[in-house]
């Protein structure tokens, strides 16, 4: 069964919830890693699990069934693991100004964000 290693995936800001303080609080990213981003993780290896045995039984139309949840545990989980790898505190090569393009959109739209989920 393929299970997802979330601790490797999300390490790089995860480790130090407190990191990116006093911008972002560690208690929200400590919430938000353990229990939102769990929530996806677990959903998604439920699935895998669900599905696997379905399988394994040759009921095929269980499987299918349940493959639209690969969709939405598996995008949520992508998603998160997208934003913990994204972000670093200025110690650890985060921070600073915007350059390229990036620079470029955010000042042709200064007020604009997007939620991640
Ligand atoms: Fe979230």
């Amino acid at each position: 069964m393929l299970a997802v290693p979330r601790s490797q995936l999300t390490r790089r800001i995860a480790d130090d919830y407190g990191a990116l303080e006093p911008h972002i609080s560690g208690k929200i990213m400590e919430l938000h890693h353990t229990k939102h981003h769990q929530t996806y993780v677990n959903g998604l290896n439920s699935a895998l699990e669900t599905i696997a045995e379905a399988e394994s039984k040759g009921d095929f139309t269980k499987a299918a069934t349940v493959a639209p949840l690969l969709n939405f545990h598996g995008g949520g989980h992508i998603n998160h693991t997208l934003f913990w790898e994204n972000l670093a505190p200025a110690s650890r090569e985060g921070g600073g100004e915007p350059d390229g393009a990036l620079k470029v959109r955010l000042r042709i739209r200064p007020h604009h964000s997007s939620p991640h989920h």
